[in-house]
């Protein structure tokens, strides 16, 4: 998958801020939210990728994401505006920034 022009200044922007390390994002079918299988997802692929740091990044109001994370050893190290895009139009949210060490 290649990243937008966007996209790649969002990431340069963040790796001056946080620095630079792979980054984990998952994605569960709706239908099976709220039922452990994110954050035992997580912990498996956690278990088979040694490389450390990680970071991953959540938007403040994704609880189950955030859930999912904290579950898993990731710690809050800071936050940011960042522009989502939804229904056609960006709009700038607050998102948390995470690593686990
Ligand atoms: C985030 C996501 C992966 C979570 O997957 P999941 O399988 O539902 O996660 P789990 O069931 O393992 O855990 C979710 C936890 O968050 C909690 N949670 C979810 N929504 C919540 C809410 N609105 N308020 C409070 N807690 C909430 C659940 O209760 C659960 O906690 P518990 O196990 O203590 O009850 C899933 O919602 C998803 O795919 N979302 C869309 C994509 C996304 O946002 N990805 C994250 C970007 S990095």
């Amino acid at each position: 998958m290649t990243a937008s022009r966007h996209e790649r200044r969002a990431q340069v922007a963040r790796g001056r801020r946080f620095g630079h390390a792979p980054e984990v994002t998952f994605w569960i079918d709706r239908g099976h939210w709220g039922r452990g299988i994110g954050s035992q997802a997580l912990a498996l692929l956690l278990a088979q990728v040694p490389e450390r740091p990680l970071l991953a990044g959540t938007l403040v109001d994704n609880l189950g994401s955030l859930a999912v994370l904290r579950r898993n050893g990731f710690r809050e190290i800071g936050r940011e505006r960042i522009l989502a895009r939804g229904r056609g139009i960006e709009v700038e949210v607050e998102a948390i920034r995470l690593r686990l060490d």
